[in-house]
């Protein structure tokens, strides 16, 4: 049983024109949307944004209040995945096997959906970066990016309350892959053996609620993640942190403020691996959470911190 990655995300809104304004300046591109009364913008691998009004029926009840993702799905590779995560999630809440999909919730109330992945493989040239004994640009500049456009949904990072549970539920039901963890505090996992750092997040703060923290989107390099986070702090969109580096997972990252509910990221470089890799196990800190990090973000205009208004 192979789960590729996030296929779809689907939000219910409090403000939908907002969300419309965030999703197309934040990137991503307006599709035809198949489903009546709900915006669809796409990734460049094929993947899916779906927002909903929040008070929309069809939607299936909130994990928590206010703006927030609805729906999670899964992508897998072939027909016979389906039939065995139906095997293995049967008897879940609200478990059902439909023509191409199974459904359920996780232990916090979210519902997950499993379907075949229809990503496509995206071939864009990156240019390399230059290091010590390994040329890889020559007689070529290294881009500047006016704005971003993500390449995939990457991962998702959830509050929860119950750490332990939640990490049986993936690891047991769903196949997923401790990579690394802080000590009562969370535990970054991956869909299979073999992939990037974390599909998954699961962060356990005391006394905070279930909910989202954030969705992180993939582009193609460092350049693009300070481009991207330079072109929303143009269009009026607050950083909650960025641009940063992570030193467990290696990635460049930028957060901004999302009227969907948690935080957008955009992110680049996070380290790929395999079942060699040994997940480690670590004490939450300022530095092992941040190598480095600008809170609030870069000035689009200045190109410089932005500084806080006194008062
Ligand atoms: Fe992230």
């Amino acid at each position: 049983m192979t789960i590729k990655g996030i296929e779809e995300l689907r939000f219910g809104v409090e403000d939908v024109e907002k969300a419309r304004r965030f999703l197309g300046d934040f990137g991503l591109g307006a599709g035809a949307s198949e489903v009546q009364d709900a915006d669809l913008y796409r990734t460049l691998n094929g993947s899916r944004v779906y927002v909903y009004d929040q008070h929309d029926t069809r939607l299936p009840e909130a994990f928590e209040a206010g703006s927030t993702l609805r729906t999670l799905v899964w992508g897998v590779e072939q027909a016979s995945d389906l039939d065995a995560l139906a095997e293995r999630l049967a008897g879940q809440p609200g478990f059902a096997r439909e023509a191409g999909a199974v459904t359920c919730r996780d232990p916090q109330g979210l519902t997950l959906r499993f379907e075949l992945s229809t990503q496509v493989e995206v071939e864009i040239r990156v240019p390399g970066i230059n290091q010590h004994g390994d040329i890889r640009r020559v007689d070529e500049p290294s881009p500047v990016y006016e704005q971003a456009q993500p390449i995939g949904i990457g991962h998702v990072v959830f509050f929860v309350e119950d750490l332990e549970a939640m990490e049986a539920f993936y690891s047991e039901k769903l196949g997923f892959q401790p990579s690394d963890r802080y000590i009562g505090k969370g535990v970054f996992m991956r869909a299979g053996q073999e992939g990037h750092h974390h599909d998954l997040f699961l962060l356990h703060i005391p006394n905070k609620p279930a909910g989202l923290n954030h969705v992180a989107f993939t582009v193609r390099d460092i350049h693009e993640v300070i481009g991207g986070g330079l072109a929303m702090n143009r269009k009026q969109w607050s950083t909650f942190i960025g641009p940063g580096r992570h030193p467990i997972s290696s990635a460049y990252f930028w957060y901004v403020n999302s009227p969907l509910g948690g935080a957008f990221e955009y992110y680049t470089n996070d380290d790929y691996l395999t079942a060699a890799w040994q997940p480690r196990t670590l004490v939450h800190s300022l530095e092992t959470f941040t190598e480095w990090a600008v809170e609030g973000g870069l000035d689009g205009t200045t190109r410089r911190q932005v500084v806080k208004q006194a008062g």
